[in-house]
């Protein structure tokens, strides 16, 4: 089968290649899936190009050769493992194949094997493209908005990194659960991020939302590009800061060193600050599935790639200017 191998680590259009490599086999727990489309996500970069290096230390100092890339899919299922009960070949799901940051089993590939409980059954009229793209950021939003902090109707809530994989998601589903938001984004993305029900815009090149006086029930910050302790000084009483970014300066740490100070922020009692795990089971896959099935939200695809060209989407991904989700389209 054809599937996007990495060497080494380095720049993506350097390190990923396109390679003729055996078809994966399915555990007794897993899935066999015919690719129809995969999408970019933040740990497919840093796993290509091993910032930052600290964690390297996760994934090996060097890359062993011929890892597939990629966690998120949507296809039809091509076989099952002998503990497999509840999907058949022939039926079209969606999920991921996350196992870890530097797993070996990829979805930038024709074929692939995921965990079964990691796949949940297509949103019903919903494209292949749209269905990968909602997996992590879909799946993250959804964690963030619904389940570290509860939105309701008439919260204010703020996502910096507005018109983004993650940021696209969490505006519509902060939206549709009825909250007040506030998407900060470049003024060349004010029209999308209104549009997908943001009520006001903050362009980050005009004003700095930490020092405009407003306040927030819900800050969702997918940049991290302000000290945490400033960006807390947004927060209303009450208000629940969710760092979300491993930060996209490269070097050694990244944003890892904020995202520590986020968490010393919150342990000293300064503010409540809320790490959002996203939890890729079945049980998320099918709630975000049905958001998207009743146009409640959707997936913005800023582009969809050949297989061939996984290596400049990854590069696309990694200027952190992409615009909603970036998409690899495995099978017509
Ligand atoms: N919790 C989890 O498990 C989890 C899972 C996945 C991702 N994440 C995190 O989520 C973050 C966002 O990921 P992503 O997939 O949405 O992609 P991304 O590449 O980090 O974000 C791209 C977006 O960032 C925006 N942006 C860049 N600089 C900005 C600034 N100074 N202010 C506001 N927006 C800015 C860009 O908007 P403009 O083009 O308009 O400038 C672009 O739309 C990542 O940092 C990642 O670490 C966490």
């Amino acid at each position: 089968m054809r599937a996007i191998v990495q060497e080494r680590y380095g720049p993506p259009r350097e390190v990923l290649g396109l390679k003729e490599i055996d078809r994966p086999e399915a555990g007794p727990g897993d899935v066999l899936v015919r690719v129809r489309a995969g999408s970019v996500n933040t740990p497919d970069w840093i796993a290509v190009t091993g910032v930052p290096y600290v964690l390297r230390l996760q994934g090996g100092l060097r890359k062993s050769p011929n890892v597939v890339r990629g966690s998120d899919l949507a296809g039809i299922v091509e076989a099952v493992g002998a503990n497999v009960t509840d999907l058949a070949p022939g039926d079209a799901v969606f999920g991921s194949v996350w196992t870890s940051q530097f797993a070996t089993a990829g979805a930038f590939a024709e074929y692939t094997v995921a965990p079964a409980a990691q796949l949940a059954p297509m949103p019903e009229g919903v494209g292949f493209e749209e269905a990968a793209a909602a997996v992590m950021s879909g799946v993250t939003a959804l964690c963030a908005m619904r389940d570290t902090v509860e939105v309701r109707k008439g919260m204010k809530v703020l996502v910096n990194g507005a018109s983004g994989g993650v940021g696209t998601f969490a505006v519509q589903i902060a939206a549709h659960y009825g909250a007040e938001v506030t998407g900060v984004c470049s003024g060349a993305n004010a029209e999308l991020v209104r549009e997908l029900g943001a009520r006001h815009v903050v362009d980050y090149n005009e004003d700095d939302f930490t020092r405009s006086g407003e306040r927030y029930d819900v800050i969702l910050d997918n940049v991290l590009n302000h000290p945490p302790r400033r960006t807390a000084r947004a927060l209303a009483p009450g208000g629940v800061l969710i760092p979300n970014s491993i930060g996209n300066s490269g070097g050694l740490l990244a944003g890892l060193g904020r995202m520590a100070g986020a968490k010393l922020l919150g342990m000293t009692g300064r503010a409540d600050v809320r790490f959002s795990p996203s939890v890729t089971n079945r049980e998320n896959l099918t709630a975000i599935g049905e958001l998207l099935a009743s146009g409640a939200v959707r997936s913005v695809v800023d582009r969809a790639y050949p297989l061939e060209e996984t290596p400049a989407a990854v590069a696309h991904m990694f200027t952190h200017r992409a615009r909603g989700n970036i998409v690899i389209t495995v099978a017509a």
